[in-house]
Order: structure tokens, then sequence, then C-alpha cells
């Protein structure tokens, strides 16, 4: 039997999140010990990522597309980031984008244009980090003393979280892609994941 498209975007991105998980910044994150302006500069980049995936992945512009069905009103709702801004006194359209981040936004218009079905690599990454995101909420209210908005999208499923992934997986792997979009959408992942790093690497320079 091949592999499912969900097995190989997990094994072909392993590294990629042992890196991620590593990397300095997201340590601060996941001990609640960031500082806040970093912390609300970090929740911009994550605003805009979402912000434009849902504006290129929005039923006008996927209709007709075959992958249409995979893609579910949840993954676009953007109230969770948007009250945590919120908390900052952030309004999210003006969020500042790093260099790592407008790169990314360049490119993921790009793959809008050119090879929609890859923006699934994306959506995969940022659905995915859902799962340890759960745990980095507690400590970011803790750390950085938020009672009500501020960490809310690191938890932004609560409890449906696992319904919502195995279900994000379950339609993904029914989904017939062929191999030519499979490596598309595992190379938009890699991506992902690298502008996560970069972002990381951007926010420890300032
Ligand atoms: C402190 C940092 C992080 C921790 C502790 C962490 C932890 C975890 C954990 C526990 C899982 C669930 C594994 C499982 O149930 O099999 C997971 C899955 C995942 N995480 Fe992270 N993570 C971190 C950072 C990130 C970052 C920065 C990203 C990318 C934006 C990311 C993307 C993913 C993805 C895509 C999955 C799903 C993997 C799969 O099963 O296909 N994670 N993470």
């Amino acid at each position: 039997m091949t592999e499912q498209i969900m097995d190989r975007l997990r094994t072909s991105t392993a590294q990629l999140h042992v890196d991620a998980e590593g990397h300095r910044f997201q340590n601060l994150l996941g001990t609640g010990r960031v500082p806040q302006d970093q912390y609300a500069l970090y929740l911009q980049q994550l605003y805009l990522m979402h912000q434009k995936l849902a504006q290129l992945l929005s039923a006008d512009n996927i209709a007709g597309l075959h992958f249409a069905d995979v893609l579910k009103a949840h993954h676009f709702d953007l109230s969770a980031i948007t009250g945590d801004l919120g908390r900052f006194s952030i309004d999210p359209g003006k969020a500042v984008a790093l260099s790592a981040t407008a790169k990314f936004l360049s490119y993921l218009e790009q793959l809008a244009k050119t090879n929609p079905v890859s923006l699934l690599g994306p959506l995969y990454v940022l659905e995915g980090s859902s799962n340890g995101a759960k745990f980095m909420a507690v400590k970011l209210k803790e750390g950085l003393q938020l009672n009500g908005p501020g960490a809310d999208y690191f938890d932004r499923y609560g409890d449906k979280q696992k319904e919502y992934w195995l279900g994000f997986k379950s339609d993904m792997n029914a989904h017939k892609f062929d191999e030519h979009e499979e490596e598309n959408i595992i190379a938009a992942a890699k991506a992902t994941f690298q502008v996560f790093f970069d972002i990381g690497s951007e926010i420890d320079a300032l």
C-alpha cells in the first residue's frame, strides 16, 4: 500500500519539527518566559500568516478546485488571534510583518497563483501546531499573567482540538492527490516550518 499523505507529511517534516521545537524562541514561548513585546510581535506574524491563508483559500478563490472539501470554516476562524492581539492593543489591520513573514506571504501568494493545492502544506503545519500549542497556552497564560484573552490562539479549538485534528487527517488521507501534488504540498509544508524557524531567529536578533 502506498504511504498516506498525512504520514508522508509527518515523516518528511519530522526533523524540521525537532528543529522548530528546539529553537530558543519556541522554548521561551513553551515555558512562558517570553518577553511581552516579543510575544506581541510573534502574535502579529501568526495573524498575518493565518489571515493570508484564509484569504487565499476563501470560498471564492477555491470554488471548483478539487480539494475544497478538505477545508472547514474553523480553519479560517481568526477570532482567537484577533482577540489576543486586542489584549495588547494591536489592531490586526496594522499588524507588522517581519522580513521572514513578508517573504513567506509573497510565497503563499505565488503558490495560490501557480499551484493552489500546495497551500494545504501550510494549512497542515498551522493545524498540526495546535497539538503542542495547547500546552503552550497554559504556560503563556501563567508567564504573561493573562486573565482573559492573550494566548487563546494557542488553544483555539479547546475541547474540539483532537476531533478537528483527526478530522483533518482523515479528510486529507481520503482525498486523492497525485504524486506531483503531494510533493508540492510537502515542499510548502517544509517552507512553513522554515518560516517559523526564521521568525524565531529574527525576533531573537532584535
Ligand atoms: C515548544 C514547541 C513545540 C512543542 C513542544 C510541540 C509539540 C508537539 C506535540 C506534542 C505534537 C503532537 C505529537 C503527536 O501527537 O503525535 C506536535 C505535533 C505537531 N506540531 Fe508541534 N510542537 C512545538 C512547536 C511546533 C511549531 C513551531 C510548529 C510549526 C508551526 C509545530 C507543528 C506541528 C505539527 C505540524 C504537528 C503534527 C505532526 C503530525 O502528526 O503530522 N510544532 N507538536
